[in-house]
């Protein structure tokens, strides 16, 4: 459920109606409504709620943009970061440090410092080499770090390979068969306190079977470190329900998630830390685009859009489906192509799909943008970075600018060597 629906004929972000919004800051634009992301925060919290201990860690990756971090903080969420921008991030919207977790696969020497020094809650290590560095940077401090282990549980996540974190062959934490033994060696040095282990198979996942066998081996392992004297107070169960982004697909609820994580950890007796990204804002967000112009193909129209793979890089990437509806559609529908302006074939959004019919000048949205959207685009082609507007009812604002590729291009500088 979310709240950009047609009222008299035009699609309205809740109460605002998404043309004029278009008009006053120009397109591409992403918009964000705060009651479904709020009410989206909402959902996933009162759905754990059943859950004796949770931490609740919004995955900042999804979407960094500093208000929409606001309203989670006030909603009583973390964040879980991969970088020491989006720690500060985090920090700058107000989340207290002990609420913060550090994930990232390569956190270097500098980040980790930054990280003890702001005093963050949770590191999770990806190896025993970034644990003892931590141990070291946080025993010449005289404070000993907070930290989980992360371990690959092998486990097939069922959803698009680039996604995928959970296998093996995967980069990311430590096989489990040298769990324990690295879990050990680890909470033996000085500067470090071992409270826990963390798991992320993957991202965007349609079932729950993988992230219960996976919760089953980590409880497997948690009572392995148990009987061997070791301290586990934590379990972070990572993030990765996946949303629909077509209207015939179905998706876990985060109620019946709730009910998989409560039965698969009964007698676990911690903390259980989560990583929502997606289900909390893939909904969240459109980002709307006008028609440049509609030209013959051979098969079908292509609809050139002023979106492009730089504001929106999933179809392109993961050969993502979004939803692609007209602002004001007429009932007419058309077979097309929706492209965007730039010069690879990648830059295809829609495929001979059946959409609302559009002409040159028409507004139209890509759907559940909210997620992995206007944080993934960049500036390729000279494009500007995308902009980004609230919605709260009747008021909206701009919570990101659009920049401008004349300040890209102020940043660059030609050597003494070459003028
Ligand atoms: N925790 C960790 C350690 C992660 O790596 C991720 C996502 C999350 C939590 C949040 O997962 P979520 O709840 O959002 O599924 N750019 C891709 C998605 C990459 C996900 C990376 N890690 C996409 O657009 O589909």
């Amino acid at each position: 459920m979310d709240h950009f629906q047609l009222k008299h004929g035009i699609l309205h972000a809740e109460d605002v109606p998404i043309d004029r919004i278009a008009d006053e800051v120009g397109t591409p634009v992403y918009i964000y409504s705060h009651a479904t992301l709020t009410r989206h925060a909402r959902v996933f919290r009162d759905a754990l709620s059943i859950l004796p201990r949770v931490h609740l860690a919004f995955a900042v990756k999804s979407n960094p943009n500093l208000a929409v971090l606001k309203v989670l903080q006030r909603e009583g969420y973390g964040a879980d970061v991969v970088s020491e921008g989006e720690m500060r991030r985090a920090l700058a919207a107000g989340m207290r440090a002990q609420d913060i977790v550090f994930s990232g696969v390569g956190k270097s020497a500098a980040e980790l410092a930054a990280g003890l020094e702001a005093g963050i809650g949770q590191f999770n290590l990806e190896s025993e080499e970034e644990g003892a560095e931590l141990a070291a940077l946080a025993a010449a401090r005289g404070i000993r770090a907070v930290a989980a282990l992360r371990v690959n549980p092998d486990v097939e996540a069922g959803t698009h390979a680039k996604i995928s974190t959970g296998k093996a062959e995967n980069k990311f934490g430590v096989s489990y068969e040298r769990a324990a033994e690295i879990y050990a060696r680890l909470s033996a040095l000085p500067g470090i306190e071992m409270r826990g282990l963390a798991v992320h198979i993957g991202s965007q996942l349609a079932r729950l079977e993988p992230l219960r066998d996976a919760f089953a081996r980590m409880g497997e392992l948690m009572r392995l470190l148990r009987g061997q004297g070791l301290c586990v107070t934590h379990m972070d169960l990572g993030g990765g329900l996946g949303v629909p982004y077509r209207a015939d697909e179905t998706f876990p609820s985060p109620a019946e998630y709730a009910a998989m994580v409560a039965e698969a950890t009964r007698d676990w007796d911690v903390t259980l830390m989560f990583e929502p990204g997606r289900v909390i804002a893939g909904n969240t967000g459109v980002l709307v685009t006008r028609v440049i112009r509609v030209k013959a193909g051979v098969n079908c129209p292509f609809v050139v859009v002023d979106a492009a793979m730089n504001d929106l890089a999933r179809p392109a990437l993961y050969d993502a489906w979004h939803d692609f509806v007209a602002v004001r559609p007429s009932g007419r529908r058309m077979v097309a192509s929706v492209v965007g302006p730039i010069c690879e074939s990648s830059d295809t959004f829609a495929k001979e799909r059946d959409i609302d019919a559009v002409a040159a000048g028409d507004l139209a949205v890509f759907r559940t943008a909210g997620a992995y959207g206007a944080t993934m685009a960049n500036t390729y082609n000279s494009r500007p970075l995308v902009p980004e507007v609230m919605v709260d009812g009747s008021r909206y604002a701009i919570v990101a600018d659009r920049i401008d590729p004349a300040a890209i291009l102020a940043a660059e500088h030609v050597p003494d060597w070459l003028a």
